[in-house]
């Protein structure tokens, strides 16, 4: 029996120090320890000698079952130990800057990018940004822009009526000149984009649906200068020229008084180009000073104060400045186009 103890001892002994896993020692364990395993057989051997031979034996056999449950601790303890310090050394070499992933990088949708530096132009002016809703009623699109029912006016403006009386798709931002007005209180200083719908045919240069720029400035004494040169200067600084002229034309729109067409000098010629067809101007604006009739609207006396409001279709503002070719690529969706800025 002392051989059969000492043939375990050795064998435990070399099965240990061959493991190097948590796994493969708690394997070891129950191959000894374990209900079936050689202790027990050895413990039970023990119960049938003779009580000679179990004092003999049984010290030893004791000796060894501490020995076992003593080295399995101790080797634990070391592997789990060496777990850690593992753990622990891959995160000091974890290099953060070493992967770096090849992600193609989005950019802001072009009508995102155009109309937050319209935006800044106008805020560097001491303008506020202001929106009204795209489902609007007649009162706001027309009778109060001085465009009563029957009025000829009304044929200019394709509109998409909508199936519940009186309301449609705004045919134009200028509908948030009188829901500003009746918000604030002169002095008056805003900017406002924002979709329009008209219900025409499309084709290069004319959408359904397209999108307005919407200025407003109402204080006691605006003239035609303040609007001149408010259309400059925010002109010269969408196309980066400083040497930027206008020229103005008279033009109609009932809801101001006097109206004009303001056309910029071309800013990529000075004989003609394809940009402004050879004329060296290019049309852009459509403005005047507001008419009273439209402060009354909004509930502003125009005896004591008058306004300017200038809009402007930003597709075709952009149109000129990059050299787009077709309106109708803005909401095509396609990559090759929206790639580009
Ligand atoms: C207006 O809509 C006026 N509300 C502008 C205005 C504001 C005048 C304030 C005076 C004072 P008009 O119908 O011309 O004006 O449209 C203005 C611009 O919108 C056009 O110059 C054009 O750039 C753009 N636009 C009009 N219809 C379309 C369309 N179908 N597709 C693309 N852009 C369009």
């Amino acid at each position: 029996m002392l051989q059969q103890i000492q043939t375990i001892k050795e064998r435990f002994i070399s099965e240990l120090e061959s493991s190097s896993t948590l796994q493969v020692l708690e394997h070891i364990r129950v191959s000894y320890l374990g209900r079936n395993g050689k202790m027990t057989e050895l413990m039970t051997f023990l119960k049938n000698v003779s009580p000679e031979e179990k004092r003999t034996f049984g010290p030893k056999v004791n000796e060894l079952r501490d020995f076992i449950q003593q080295s399995l601790s101790t080797k634990t303890e070391f592997l789990k130990e060496q777990e850690i310090r593992k753990t622990v050394l891959k995160q000091q070499n974890f290099d953060v800057t070493a992967y770096k992933p090849e992600m193609p990088k989005g950019t802001l949708h072009i009508y995102t990018q155009l109309i937050e530096q319209l935006e800044n132009i106008f805020i560097s002016m001491g303008y506020e940004v202001a929106s009204g809703p795209e489902v609007e009623t007649n009162y706001y699109n027309f009778s109060a822009l001085n465009i009563p029912d029957n009025h000829p006016a009304r044929e200019l403006h394709d509109t998409f009526w909508l199936t519940i009386p009186n309301m449609l798709l705004r045919t134009h931002t200028s509908t948030v000149q009188i829901r500003t007005m009746e918000q604030q209180k002169p002095p008056i200083a805003v900017v406002a984009p924002g979709r329009c719908y008209r219900n025409e045919a499309t084709d290069a240069t004319h959408d359904f649906m397209f999108t307005q720029v919407e200025c407003m400035l109402i204080d006691k004494n605006i003239t035609i200068s303040h609007l001149l040169a408010t259309a400059k200067t925010f002109l010269q600084e969408v196309f980066g020229k400083k040497d930027l002229a206008i020229r103005v034309r008279p033009g109609y729109f009932p809801f101001v008084e006097p109206g004009f067409e303001i056309d910029a000098s071309c800013p990529f010629c000075t004989q003609g180009c394809s940009a402004c067809k050879k004329t060296r101007w290019i049309e852009l604006l459509g403005a005047g000073l507001i008419h009273p009739n439209v402060l009354k609207c909004g509930g502003i006396d125009p005896q004591q104060y008058s306004g300017f409001a200038f809009g402007m279709g930003l597709e075709r503002l952009a149109m000129i400045k990059y050299g787009i070719q077709d309106i109708r690529l803005f909401h095509s969706s396609k990559i090759e186009f929206l790639n580009q800025f």
